[in-house]
């Protein structure tokens, strides 16, 4: 968590409001390994990390309720208690459809006054969306005094991000947010909701994410698409979701269906075993065998659920022949965005000039690099 960033939250909501707010800070998440599977209610290795959203928030007696955003440098104003909130493709409907969601839990809500500021990178698969979702809804839960628990927050996050801003996402960036743990991967199956915490990091191994600079806005991109396949296939199998088809039934009527849809269900099949395999790698600290299923998950989200695109590509394949790389692959929902690559971590000064020249030579601008640290889900800041 950056204090530097909680100061500059606190500084603002002092000079415009005056009074003293609850502080929260929503971190985004990283994905080691398990893509396109939370919605498929298969397995996921994410974790919370320490670059987020941090607000500032307390109850307003004014008409109206008063955000401001630190970042896109403006102020929104909403009737907090107003059933007919519209999304209008702005970053703000996170914030309509939380709000209409907390509206069916309390009938009349008193208005707020809020300040965001936040240091993840926007459509950068790094889970900017959960981060707001998770800080507003935990913000007014604990403002309105509800005892909702992290999974109600969890699962009213989604709602809103499903329901209203249009993404038919799963529940893998919202859960995260909220249960993350200090230097932990979580291991989490989307069906049953069962979890386990993995420690990390290896001595010797940093997670480093490598920022293509394509954004890519998930709701007018083929993400819906490619869940509705999925679901048709779950269908046409009698099935619930594609958790409960293996692979021998898939492969014994794969004619029955369209090849694309065929190869995303073989790759989301595919995915949930490697989830299980990397946890075992992790588990006896075979980081070779770790960093090749990174690999393979790429190759799978690039040639078969074709979600990646020539920049991400053309990353992974650079950072594969470095040898300090052990793995790398696209980072959530795909389009662009970032990679993630496990690295020895005394080979990180070299491989980084190496990347950015290599990068600048083929796409004539520059990508970034990120060190996360894997950190605590959403919580509550005590004022110093
Ligand atoms: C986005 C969604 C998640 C998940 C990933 C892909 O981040 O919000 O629910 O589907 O893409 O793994």
């Amino acid at each position: 968590m950056d204090s530097e960033l909680i100061n500059i939250v606190k500084a603002q909501y002092k000079r415009t409001f005056g009074d003293r707010p609850l502080l929260v800070f929503s971190p985004g998440r990283i994905n080691l390994i398990g893509e396109h599977t939370d919605y498929n209610n298969g397995f996921v290795m994410p974790a919370a990390i320490d670059k987020g959203i941090a607000m500032a928030l307390s109850v307003s007696k004014e008409s109206n309720s008063t955000i401001i955003s630190k970042n896109f440098k403006e102020t929104i104003e909403l009737d907090i208690n107003d059933k007919k909130l519209e999304s209008n493709n702005h970053w703000s409907d996170y914030i309509r459809g939380v709000v209409l969601e907390f509206q069916k839990l309390v009938p009349v809500m008193p208005q707020i006054k809020a300040v965001i500021g936040s240091d993840l990178p926007i459509g950068a698969g790094m889970s900017s969306s959960a981060a707001i979702l998770n800080a507003i809804s935990f913000g007014l839960n604990l403002l309105f005094d509800l005892g909702l628990d992290k999974l109600e927050l969890a699962r009213l996050g989604r709602k809103a991000e499903n329901k209203f801003v249009g993404v038919q996402s799963g529940l893998m960036d919202q859960f995260t947010g909220l249960f993350g743990k200090k230097e932990h991967l979580i291991i989490l199956d989307c069906q049953s909701l069962d979890y386990k915490f993995i420690k990390w990091p290896f001595n010797g191994y940093s997670l480093i994410l490598v920022d293509s600079m394509v954004r890519r806005d998930l709701k007018n991109s083929s993400f819906n698409q490619r869940k509705q396949n999925c679901s048709e296939v779950a269908g046409h199998f009698g099935k619930n979701s594609l958790r409960d088809l293996d692979m021998i039934q898939l492969d014994k009527r794969k004619n029955e269906i369209k090849e694309e849809k065929y190869r995303q269900a073989r790759y989301v099949l595919n995915e949930n075993q490697r989830v299980h395999d990397a946890s075992k790698a992790i588990i006896n600290a075979e980081m070779d065998t770790l960093g090749q299923l990174m690999i393979d998950s790429h190759h799978g989200l690039k040639n078969e659920y074709e979600v990646s695109c020539d920049q991400l590509d053309f990353l992974v394949e650079s950072l594969i022949k470095h040898k300090g790389v052990k793995g790398a692959r696209m980072m959530g929902g795909g389009f662009g965005g970032c990679t993630i690559n496990l690295i020895k971590e005394d080979e990180i000064p070299g491989f980084q000039i190496e990347i950015q020249n290599k990068y600048q030579r083929r796409f004539g601008k520059t990508c970034h690099f990120y060190d996360v640290n894997l950190s605590d889900g959403t919580h509550q800041i005590i004022h110093s």
